[in-house]
């Protein structure tokens, strides 16, 4: 068993070469290109610029390595993930007024893959609507949805499902490329009992929940197959896949790990701009400072939360609250950190009359070393996947706003405004009993809230605000979409398969849904905006269209922190392909 355990973690992970840990190996420390955050963008940008021999990159991250990390690895671990553990930062929201005052969990991976390397694998691109706003607030036509579609498929590699069922009728490969990096698949028909009564609800009740063949057409209403970044049972991350070994052997790339950044250095000046010579980061144990030097441009891809700290203690924010703090103002932009955009999400779970739910493996040690088995063996079976198995994805109709008085915060007519999740297991209480659930999430919040900092050491964790329903349209999307959700369990497939609800909220009054909101709501784990692209000469945002640091000059950023909105939809895809073109347009200016 061991053995054959080696074999799977030398076939993972063919060549650390150039996946340096310690900065005395590291060939030097003056580069082209310094890339600060090996993550889910950042990794992106590193291929693509290294495609360019002449170029040199270095990747500087603060986490660990992902060679062998099981837990990273078996999709289906993904739960062990998200508590505090060595592959997290374990940042923790301020208390929540929308939340009746709790505090949730914002997690953010601290490993090299970043949050692709421990989210829950969930592959949506989002809406057409949404690009053609990014374009539209910053008047560059290049973010519109048809001009980003060929980046879609630059970053994906389609791959058959484990299990090599037909696929007909679970998705549109017209969509789908199967000649990119990050794989992407269907799922095995792990829980062929739960997806039946799923499906059958799309042919019960149509009209409400009509079946969506595939929801990365740009425009994602309906009910259908989960897609997820796994490739033949493995977590596909860009770790694994654009720092593959066919990359990562290439003379001009290096990435060192347990480097954290704590600042930007040597402030410059060049037609009027502000530059930077380089990047000060601590390695190693003793906590020794460090500079590498970047002769052409430094890229920050941090993530939400990493970037804007860096940008901060660098001297880059609102000039008031860093002198409050004792830091320099090298270039006063109020936007720093503001309109951080998530998306709460809250869970409705039922009690069943089946076996086949995940309770049945994640509580009989028999079971669930039968499927590791399996898993070992051919990276077959339940362990190939993540939890949930389909999505849905619905809009409220324009009449709902106008009739409560609120406004539409969706991105455009073909965006939807809630997704329904399903996963033939709990994730509500724990329970003993055989249970499914769904998780709703709210897609398009009118809240926004904060990434900001109160302490002038960089190693101290920044203040993270997710601002959770502080506008009460979102309070109001997510209480009409909870009547959904009941409604929808009434379709006439479910009524021998369900038992009880776990928690009763039929005929329940709007104070009683908006209070089980407020209290069981928590983190979709897609924070954004923090670093908002505008159009150039806007009265707001941090960084131009073409991603350059407004004020700035060869300092770019790229990462899930310049989105203008978020996604109606989970952001791995959209942050995927904001660092495809971003790598492109750093490749355009020094051409
Ligand atoms: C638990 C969880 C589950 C999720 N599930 C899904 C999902 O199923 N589907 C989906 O589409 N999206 C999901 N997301 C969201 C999605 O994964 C992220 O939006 C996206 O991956 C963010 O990419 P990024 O490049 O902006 O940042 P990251 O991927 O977080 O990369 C930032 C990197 O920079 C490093 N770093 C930070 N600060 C420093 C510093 N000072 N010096 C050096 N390195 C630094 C970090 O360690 C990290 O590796 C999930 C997110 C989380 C946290
Ligand atoms: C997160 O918490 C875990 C467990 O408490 C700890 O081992 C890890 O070092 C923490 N992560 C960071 C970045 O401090
Ligand atoms: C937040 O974003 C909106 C546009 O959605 C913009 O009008 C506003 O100025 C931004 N606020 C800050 C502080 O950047
Ligand atoms: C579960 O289904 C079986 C067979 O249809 C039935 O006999 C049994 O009563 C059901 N159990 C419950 C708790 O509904
Ligand atoms: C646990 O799983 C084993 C193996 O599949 C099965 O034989 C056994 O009946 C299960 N136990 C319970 C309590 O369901
Ligand atoms: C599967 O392999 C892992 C090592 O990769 C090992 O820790 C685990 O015990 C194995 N599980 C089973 C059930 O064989
Ligand atoms: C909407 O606003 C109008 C005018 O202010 C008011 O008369 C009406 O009661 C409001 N409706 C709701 C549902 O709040
Ligand atoms: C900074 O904010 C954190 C909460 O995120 C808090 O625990 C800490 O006490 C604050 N520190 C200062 C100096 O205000």
């Amino acid at each position: 068993m061991f053995g054959r355990a080696l074999a799977t973690l030398v076939y993972l992970v063919p060549c650390l070469g150039k996946i340096y840990e310690d900065v005395a190996q590291l060939p030097g420390l003056s580069y082209d290109f310094v890339i600060v955050g090996g993550g889910t963008a950042g990794n992106v940008v590193a291929n693509r610029i290294s495609e360019n021999p002449k170029f040199s990159v270095l990747v500087l991250e603060a986490g660990v390595s992902n060679e062998g990390v099981i837990d990273s690895i078996v999709p289906f671990f993904v739960e062990d993930l998200l508590q505090p553990n060595i592959y997290e930062w374990n940042y923790t929201t301020v208390p929540q007024p929308g939340l009746n005052g709790r505090n949730v969990a914002n997690p953010r991976a601290h490993i090299l893959g970043g949050c692709s390397a421990h989210n829950g694998m969930v592959y949506t691109r989002g809406s057409a609507d949404d690009y053609n706003r990014f374009a539209a607030v910053t008047g560059d036509a290049g973010w519109s949805w048809d001009r980003l579609f060929p980046y879609f498929l630059k970053n994906e590699r389609w791959t058959p499902p484990v299990d090599h069922h037909d696929t007909r009728g679970e998705y549109n490969p017209a969509l789908h490329s199967t000649t990119g990096i990050n794989s992407v698949s269907l799922s095995a028909l792990n829980w062929p009992i739960f997806s039946q009564h799923v499906i059958e609800t799309t042919q019960e009740l149509p009209d409400e929940w009509p079946f969506l063949l595939d929801m990365n057409s740009g425009k994602p209403l309906g009910l259908g197959w989960q897609q997820s970044t796994i490739g033949g049972g493995m977590r596909s991350t860009s770790a694994t896949s654009y720092l593959g070994p066919e990359f990562i052997n290439r003379p001009n790339l290096h990435v060192l790990l347990h480097a954290q950044v704590s600042k930007l250095v040597d402030p410059g000046s060049e037609n009027g701009k502000l530059t930077f010579g380089g990047v000060q980061f601590a390695q190693g144990s003793g906590g020794a400072f460090f500079t590498a030097k970047a002769a052409k441009e430094i890229i920050l891809s941090a993530g939400s939360v990493g970037t804007v700290s860096v940008l901060f203690h660098s001297g880059i924010g609102d000039q008031a609250a860093l002198t409050a703090l004792g830091i320099p103002t090298l270039l006063n932009l109020p936007s720093v950190g503001q309109n951080a955009t998530d998306q709460p999400v809250f869970h409705l779970g039922w009690t069943v009359n089946s076996t086949q739910t995940l309770n049945a493996i994640t509580q009989n040690t028999t079971l669930f070393n039968e499927d590791y088995a399996q898993w070992n063996r051919s990276h077959t079976g339940p362990f190939s996947a993540g939890g949930t198995t389909h999505l849905a994805w619905v809009r409220l109709d324009a009449q709902t706003f106008a009739s409560n008085n609120f406004t539409d915060p969706s991105a455009g007519p073909n965006s939807p405004h809630i997704e329904v999740s399903f996963a033939p297991g709990n994730f509500v209480t724990p329970t003993s009993s055989n249970s499914i659930s769904t998780g709703i999430v709210v897609l398009s919040p009118a809240s926004r809230g904060s990434v900001t900092i109160n302490s002038s050491n960089p190693f101290d964790s920044p203040v993270i605000d997710v601002g959770f329903l502080e506008s009460e349209v979102d309070v109001f999307i997510g209480r009409e979409a909870i009547k959904k959700v009941l409604g929808l369990f009434k379709a006439p497939t479910w009524q021998d398969y369900l038992i009880a609800p776990i928690t009763d909220l039929e005929d329940m009054s709007d104070d009683v849904l908006d209070e089980y909101i407020r209290n069981t709501a928590v983190s979709a784990f897609h924070l954004s905006g923090t670093a908002a692209m505008s159009a150039e000469n806007a009265g707001y945002g941090v960084v131009d269209p073409d991603l350059i640091v407004k004020g700035a000059s060869r300092l770019r950023i790229i990462d899930a922190s310049v989105f203008p909105f978020v996604t109606s939809g989970h952001t791995q895809a959209p942050t995927y392909v904001i660092a495809e073109r971003g790598a492109d347009l750093v490749k355009e200016t020094w051409k």
